[in-house]
């Protein structure tokens, strides 16, 4: 499964992609308006630090706006997506912009059906946004499963991008489904790499070192 990071802040880009974790980026006007400043600065560091796709989306609602603005982020770079939300609009956008090679990730997915229209209309990444689905009561991981079933009857060449993603359980929920991308948070991947147990027994091995060296200050690994 592909991680990518939902988000637009490059200090957490930065710091993940060192590691070696990231496939991609999402991003979105909110998470552009977190961040302040020129999100075109922001927009054109990000595909220069990321090698892989990053998610990059129109504001307009309309169909040729959103032609219009799709087009001009693809310039900031090849790996761009152009990232569309999920309405009649935006699938038409989506079909013209995918005839013309530029990849899309539709976005805003709450329901199976507009996942299948999504992938009908070309879309590389479809976006269901699992935790906002929880927030409201209803089951957000259920619907990755339905896209899931429902994609693997075809072949359809659009990847199901688990967004919204709120804790790490779902990352391994998602990872058991077989999701082909989860886009989560820092703090989300924060978590994900700790363990009590891992705090616990580095503490203790280091201890553990410093007894065996008080005994003979002289050794070194
Ligand atoms: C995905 O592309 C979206 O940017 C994102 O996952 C939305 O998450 P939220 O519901 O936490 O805002």
């Amino acid at each position: 499964m592909k991680i990518f990071l939902d988000t637009a802040n490059l200090e957490s880009i930065r710091k993940f992609n060192d590691m070696g974790l990231l496939d991609g980026i999402t991003t979105n006007p909110s998470l552009m308006s977190k961040e302040g400043g020129n999100p075109k600065d922001a927009m054109e560091e990000i595909t220069k630090i990321i090698k892989g796709d990053v998610s990059l989306e129109v504001i307009s609602t309309e169909y040729s706006g959103m032609m219009e603005e799709g087009k001009r982020l693809r310039q900031y770079g090849k790996n761009v997506v152009v990232k569309v939300p999920m309405t009649p609009d935006g699938l038409k956008a989506c079909k013209s912009l995918s005839s013309e090679d530029i990849l899309v990730n539709v976005t805003l997915i709450f329901s199976a059906n507009q996942a299948l229209l999504a992938a009908k209309a070309g879309a590389k990444y479809v976006s269901p946004f699992i935790g906002r689905l929880d927030d409201i009561g209803q089951d957000g991981m259920h619907l990755i499963k339905e896209i899931k079933e429902i994609f693997s009857n075809y072949d359809f060449d659009t990847q199901i991008l688990v967004a919204s993603v709120r804790h790490p359980l779902h990352v391994i929920d998602a990872a058991k489904i077989g999701a082909d991308v989860v886009t989560l948070p820092p703090a989300v991947l924060d978590k994900m790499m700790l363990h009590p147990l891992t705090k616990i027994g580095l503490e203790n091995f280091l201890a553990d070192w410093d007894n065996l060296k008080s005994g003979n200050p002289d050794i070194k690994i």
